[in-house]
């Protein structure tokens, strides 16, 4: 399969388990929220967009903010949940390269473990398009803390991409430049998420390089996960905590 083709499966792999999605991915630090935020924190009414929202992991932490939310997703089955969720909150159908929004709409962009997905030649003038002028666009990404020994072994047994220590991650290549924004800042945030052996499973079982495989690797991955947690002394017995650290990226539209 070429690269594109695999990136465009992945990237609409996860309406496959929404529900599972919408109980088992993490939440974000709202300190994260916080520092996103921050450019534009002082206009009399902050408008926000979350972009990518999917089934409302971030929008959730949004709405304890004082500013107005609305959603955008393109997956019908993430959608639903998000609305199933979170009652009150507009979700439109729409991507990054096609948002349904009119020109200068609102002050702040925030996108959640999907930037990654976007096509950046498209994504980038049409976010700039729905700012204001000033306006943040700010991605977060929770990844697992790998600098752990036991988190490393799990992620050497996933295969998974959110590992605190890749490459793109590390050397602060998380926005590209362009001429629509001004520098990107970046910054992280300690988080954890309370797990444990059975429900971290079900949180991997969400992730897309998870979601890609046939059937049976499927559940071959998924039941070594299982039998290594079971395995750990940090994992093995009841509640624990998986050690995330969340990633901030910042700019705002020239
Ligand atoms: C890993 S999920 C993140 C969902 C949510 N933001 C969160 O933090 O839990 C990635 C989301 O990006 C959406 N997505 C994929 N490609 C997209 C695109 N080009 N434009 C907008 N959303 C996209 C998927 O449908 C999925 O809901």
């Amino acid at each position: 399969m070429e690269d594109s083709e695999l990136r465009a499966r992945r990237a609409r792999s996860f309406g496959e388990r929404a529900a599972q999605y919408a109980e088992h991915r993490p939440d974000y630090p709202a300190d994260a929220v916080r520092w996103a935020l921050e450019p534009v924190r002082d206009r009399e009414v902050v408008r926000v967009l979350d972009l990518a929202a999917g089934t409302g992991r971030l929008t959730e932490v949004l709405l304890g903010e004082p500013v107005s939310v609305i959603a955008v997703e393109p997956d019908a089955a993430m959608r639903a949940q998000l609305l199933g969720r979170l009652a009150g909150v507009a979700a439109l159908a729409g991507t990054a390269e096609d948002i349904p929004l009119p020109d200068e709409r609102v002050d702040a962009v925030l996108v959640g473990q999907a930037f990654h997905w976007f096509d950046p030649e498209l994504a980038l003038p049409e976010i700039a398009r729905v700012l204001k002028p000033g306006g943040v666009l700010a991605a977060l990404w929770n990844t697992d803390d790998d600098r752990v020994p036991w988190v490393a072994g799990l992620a050497g047994i996933t295969g998974t991409g959110v590992r605190y220590t890749d490459r793109r991650h590390d050397r602060g290549e998380t926005l590209p430049d362009n001429g629509y924004f001004g520098p990107f800042e970046q910054t992280t945030f300690g988080h954890t998420h309370r797990r444990t052996a059975a429900s971290l499973t079900e949180t991997i079982a969400t992730h897309s390089v998870t979601l890609l495989k046939d059937e049976r690797q499927r559940a071959a991955t998924l039941a070594e996960v299982r039998a290594y947690l079971d395995a750990q002394p940090e994992t093995a017995n009841g509640e624990f905590d998986l050690p995330l650290v969340t990633i901030a990226a910042r700019t705002r539209k020239l």
